[in-house]
């Protein structure tokens, strides 16, 4: 069963951000069908496209004029959180990173209705065309 099913409720409407918020729900729902001996390198992928898309949302936030202090402190929380699990997951512990594939789905739900639909109608209101890293594009 999928983790996590891509619906209108996710798409927040702005393309840059809607194509790679698509991507994390993918690599997060490979993340959580994975079997034990893939489970770090997806949760590897997961991680590395997961610092791209902060950090390229934070961009957007100082690019637009957006200070949004708790937005960026709640993408290095997770991204805190992420990596110890991973070190726990290397050490034996998958259980624990699939629980955090488990959590990770309703917090991305909240995040994007949350923080990320707020930066959204702020770059609207900015006129202010969000564009990919070109990380993405590679
Ligand atoms: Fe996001
Ligand atoms: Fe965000």
């Amino acid at each position: 069963m999928t983790l996590l099913q891509w619906t209108e409720r996710l798409e927040l409407g702005d393309p840059a951000m809607d194509d790679t918020h698509r991507e994390f729900v993918d690599l997060l729902n490979r993340l959580a069908e994975s079997d034990d001996a893939a489970f770090v390198a997806r949760l590897d992928r997961l991680l590395e496209h997961t610092v791209a898309h902060f950090a390229q949302e934070e961009r957007w936030m100082a690019d637009s004029g957006l200070g949004t202090p708790c937005h960026a402190a709640e993408h290095q929380q997770v991204i805190d959180v992420c990596r110890a699990v991973r070190e726990r997951v290397v050490g034996g512990d998958l259980a624990l990173g699939r629980r955090l594939a488990a959590e990770l789905a309703p917090w991305f739900e909240n995040h994007a209705a949350t923080k990320d639909t707020i930066l959204v109608g702020h770059m609207q209101r900015a006129g202010y065309a969000a564009q990919r890293d070109p990380v993405f594009e590679a």
